[in-house]
């Protein structure tokens, strides 16, 4: 460098020009520092645009598919996390019944302490955040008042600094992020919120979509439950099946740890457990409830559905039931089953297996009540209906009776008898049922019957014998009038048929003739054999029976006869009813 004392005085514009070349160089300098400073401000931005477009092309990707909630969420907050350069955070979601946060994904090693656990959304950071619907950062989480120590405890993991955005669907808000401790030790930034938000903002949208989803594959779930239920109940005529079932389906259909039927006795103005399923249900059917009392006979007096998440808390609640039961019932769902507007029982669906009943379950669950209704109405019809119809058929068999004095009770016997028999013979309830009335009815035809013939107090000749032997075929055409009794007439056109084909009126053999007719046939001659005649003494029961033995396979049906034997031996033949006047034929 020139020493300035050497410099000449004609220098003097040199001198100047260095300090200005000096300034320039200043000024070079700083623009050169200034445009590092915006190249490196560049490069951030670059690296955090990068970050962004990557968090876009994952947040597409894991919204294809929202049909496992979990997962997405696991990913969101994983992609939060990268995003910005931080290694530890947590998703909650609110639970609006309870007012809770919920400790739904948690990442930084304290997953296995923290997921699962609540904090009330009065609490911490996270709860501020679910109020007021705004993003908080705390710089120094132990200068901040709102900070929650227990769960830093628990989850045994230091916290510095600290940010929280919420999650919303709509205008509401469904849940909170929280990220803890950026890495290199710098603070949360401005730009980090932003990243954030917009991810929480991604991220409502998908649970948004992931509720709608869940929340029409549940409805979608629930009407097939509800369908499949409710075809099963409207499957059978028979109560007690309609009631079990109902019960059956309350557990599945409510999702519930244990469902019960109670019914209305309208005489004693009381309900009593008709059905209950789950452990206790024998203790349960013992108790019977006023009506007004306890949550079951509230519904059953105002005909109204009563949802009670606390049931313990709740006054109306019979604490016997549980005292005797040693059952404890948390929450429960009540809903009366109505026909025609008066209340014949009450539903209960008891502690729900998930968290608590809600108001939908609540509708669907009184859907399902109009389901039981009908089916029970139906079933109720039918057994009046058949009633009506055994009813009218005994009195139709008294009438005959009435006529033919010897024949006092007969028609019962053979009833009892036959039903005796089918005990033994491994028949459907249906096929029971058409055995009932083809026995009341067997004899129906004696009404064609001259009198003369039917009340002659001595044997009868051939002649008469033919013209009785047509009680089969009058019996039949009678009933042949009637679409619904044309059931019955095999039983009773061949009641009188014999396997070895020597019976009337067709001389039917073996399988030929119908299993109501062998069994009526095998009853009515038991009963023939044991009854007094003006003109003969009935046989012993033993000695009618060894009669039946005999004759089996020629006179009798093998299968039947065997089956009237066991039911002779087991007591379940002579036990029935004496034997009082007779029978001809
Ligand atoms: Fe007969």
């Amino acid at each position: 460098m020139a020493d300035s004392k050497n410099i000449p005085i004609s220098g003097v514009k040199e001198i100047n020009n260095i300090d200005a070349l000096r300034e320039q160089v200043g000024l070079l300098q700083g623009r050169v520092l200034e445009r590092e400073f915006e190249n490196g401000n560049l490069k951030n931005e670059i690296r955090l645009l990068n970050i962004e477009l990557d968090i876009y092309k994952e947040v597409g990707i894991i919204t294809q598919d929202i049909s496992n909630l979990d997962a997405i969420l696991e990913k969101f907050i994983d992609t939060a996390l990268k995003a910005l350069d931080t290694d530890a955070g947590t998703l909650f979601l609110i639970d609006e019944i309870s007012s809770e946060l919920i400790f739904t994904v948690v990442r930084g090693g304290a997953q296995d302490r923290l997921k699962g656990k609540r904090m009330s959304v009065k609490e911490g950071i996270a709860g501020w955040v679910a109020r007021t619907g705004l993003s908080y950062i705390a710089s120094d989480v132990m200068n901040e008042p709102l900070w929650q120590k227990e769960f830093e405890l628990m989850s045994q993991y230091a916290t510095r600094d600290m940010m929280a955005v919420p999650l919303k669907a709509g205008e509401k808000i469904v849940g909170v992020v929280e990220v803890i401790n950026k890495k290199r030790d710098m603070p949360y930034q401005k730009r980090d919120i932003d990243i954030l938000t917009t991810l929480a903002g991604h991220a409502s949208i998908i649970l948004d979509k992931a509720r709608l989803f869940l929340e029409i594959e549940k409805r979608v779930d629930e009407f097939r439950t509800l369908n499949e239920v409710g075809n099963l109940l409207i499957s059978t005529l028979d109560q007690h099946v309609v009631r079990k079932r109902a019960m059956e389906a309350i557990t599945k259909l409510m999702n519930a740890e244990v469902g019960s039927l109670l019914m209305v006795d309208e005489e004693k103005k009381e309900l009593y457990f008709e059905v209950a399923l789950g452990d206790k249900s024998d203790k349960v059917k013992e108790i019977r409830l006023k009506m007004g009392e306890g949550i079951a006979g509230w519904v059953a007096e105002h005909g109204e559905p009563l949802l009670i998440r606390d049931v313990a808390n709740d006054p109306r609640f019979y604490k016997k039931a549980d005292d005797k039961t040693k059952f404890v019932t948390r929450n429960m769902l009540c809903v009366p089953v109505k026909i025609r507007g008066n209340v014949i029982g009450v539903l209960q669906a008891i502690n729900s297996k998930t968290d608590c009943f809600t108001d939908d379950d609540m509708s669907l669950f009184a859907m399902f009540s109009n389901q039981v209704a009908i089916a029970l109405d139906n079933a109720r019809l039918y057994e009046e209906i058949k009633e009506t119809f055994i009813a009218t058929a005994e009195a139709l068999s008294e009438a005959i009776e009435k006529r033919d004095p010897y024949t006092g009770g007969h028609t019962k016997r053979v009833l009892c008898y036959s039903l005796a028999i089918a005990e033994y013979l491994n028949m459907s309830n249906e096929e029971k049922e058409t055995l009932k009335f083809s026995a009341v009815l067997h004899d129906i035809g004696k009404i064609g019957v001259d009198d003369a013939i039917l009340r002659k107090q001595a044997p009868l000749t051939k002649e008469e014998a033919d013209v009785m032997k047509k009680h089969t075929l009058y019996g039949s055409e009678i009933l042949g009038h009637v679409k619904q009794l044309k059931g019955l007439m095999p039983g009773m056109f061949a009641h009188h048929e014999r396997p070895d084909g020597k019976g009337y009126p067709m001389g039917l053999k073996e399988s030929d003739i119908p299993m109501t007719a062998r069994i009526i046939s095998v009853a009515d001659t038991y009963d023939a054999m044991t009854t007094d005649r003006p003109y003969r003494k009935g046989l012993s029961p033993q000695t009618a029976l060894d009669e039946i033995k005999k004759y089996s396979g020629t006179q009798f049906d093998r299968d039947v006869a065997e089956a009237f034997a066991k039911a002779f031996e087991n007591g379940d033949i002579v036990n029935i009813m004496p034997p009082s006047g007779g029978d001809r034929i």
